[in-house]
């Protein structure tokens, strides 16, 4: 069994990292950590987990999860800058669900997050965890930069495009919605049901920080940095990401469905669907699943590519799991089987 470490395991990522943990065939949470609430069991906050576990939350101690074979950063940036180097030294891995070190620049890592970059010196050894387009990197991996939830549907939606280079790359539009657990679970009062709920609104469309991700990931992909209009909203609703996303075709006679069906035939987390579909969040909440639904309306010089995925799933813990099995050697979608829950 593999030990996994949890640090800030109190969140929304963290308790969805302990639901697929707590089920993994292969793997198990050991060390949870909890500044706030040391010494708690982990039922007593979250009752889901009532007969799965008898763990209790720790103080985040290097000493202790440096005994993990494994460490799951669920924090906000800053934090793992600040351990996991430590952890690295002492032959524990690293997967990292927060922005750290996602962006290999470290100065424009700190442009974006207002401070300047905790371990610059790591970031040659990170590897972006998007298995679709770096499964091959990933076994060897020490520290793993989970990516993004906006990046992850973002990005899965517009790669086979750009890879074939069908599209004009400097007119990309991405039309994204989340749901409210994608802020966290700390006290925000936008977050709140008076606020969030029977509302619907975009936000950060000067520039949100998921930007310079998306564009590092399109440009590896392209081979030249894109344009790309980025517009996240905030849904009222829990789970789930849709992104409408937008690209003029060079070549009228491309075909669309079969470019992405061809694409992504061997990715099991990944599911092109017929032509015509309308992918739903609802189809992929709890799930690692990406759906993807590929359209040219009307015959037209733009594709409309649709994709959902679960924000806490494949656009975190999922995928935090997915990169786990890789390095691990275990199957890559051990534990992470399940069927999303209809209605
Ligand atoms: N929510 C999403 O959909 C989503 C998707 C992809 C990526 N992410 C990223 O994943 C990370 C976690 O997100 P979240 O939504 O789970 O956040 P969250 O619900 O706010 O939880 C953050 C956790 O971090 C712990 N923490 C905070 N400061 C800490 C520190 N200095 N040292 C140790 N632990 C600390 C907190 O626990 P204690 O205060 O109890 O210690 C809490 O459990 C963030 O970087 C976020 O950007 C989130």
């Amino acid at each position: 069994m593999i030990r996994a470490g949890i640090v800030g395991a109190t969140g929304y990522t963290g308790v969805e990292l302990l639901r697929l943990l707590l089920a993994h065939p292969g793997a198990e949470p050991a060390v949870v950590t909890s500044r706030g609430n040391a010494g708690e069991r982990l039922d007593a906050m979250f009752p889901n987990l009532r007969g799965h576990t008898d763990l209790a939350f720790t103080e985040p101690d290097p000493g202790r999860l440096a005994e993990c074979d494994v460490v799951f950063f669920a924090t906000p940036h800053g934090v793992a800058h600040a351990m996991a180097g430590e952890l690295l030294s002492r032959g524990t891995r690293v997967i990292d669900l927060s922005a750290d070190f996602r962006i290999r620049d470290a100065e424009l890592w700190s442009r974006w997050y207002g401070q300047p970059h905790g371990a610059p010196e790591l970031l040659d050894q990170a590897v972006y965890g998007l298995p679709e387009i770096n499964r091959a990197r990933i076994p060897d991996a020490r520290l793993i930069a989970v990516p993004g939830c906006y990046p992850t549907a973002v990005s899965l939606g517009f790669i086979p495009l750009l890879e074939a280079g069908l599209v004009d790359a400097a007119h990309l539009v991405a039309d994204a919605k989340s749901g409210v657990s994608g802020a966290g679970r700390k006290a925000q009062v936008g977050m709140l049901l008076c606020e969030a709920s029977e509302n619907f609104k975009a936000y950060g469309v000067a520039g949100h920080r998921h930007l310079p991700e998306i564009l590092q990931t399109l440009g590896d992909v392209a081979g030249t940095t894109p344009g790309l209009t980025f517009v996240p909203h905030l849904l009222p609703m829990i789970r789930g990401i849709e992104a409408s996303l937008y690209a003029v075709l060079k070549d009228m006679d491309t075909d669309l469905q079969g470019i992405f069906e061809q694409r992504y035939a061997a990715e099991p987390f990944v599911d092109v669907m017929p032509p015509g579909s309308h992918p739903e969040t609802r189809s992929v909440r709890g799930t690692n699943r990406c759906r993807i639904a590929v359209h040219r309306p009307q015959g037209g010089d733009t594709a409309v590519v649709l994709s959902v995925i679960d924000n806490l799933v494949k656009g975190a813990s999922g995928q935090a799991v997915q990169n786990m099995n890789l390095m691990f050697g275990l199957p890559e979608t051990a534990g992470l089987d399940g069927i999303a829950v209809l209605p």
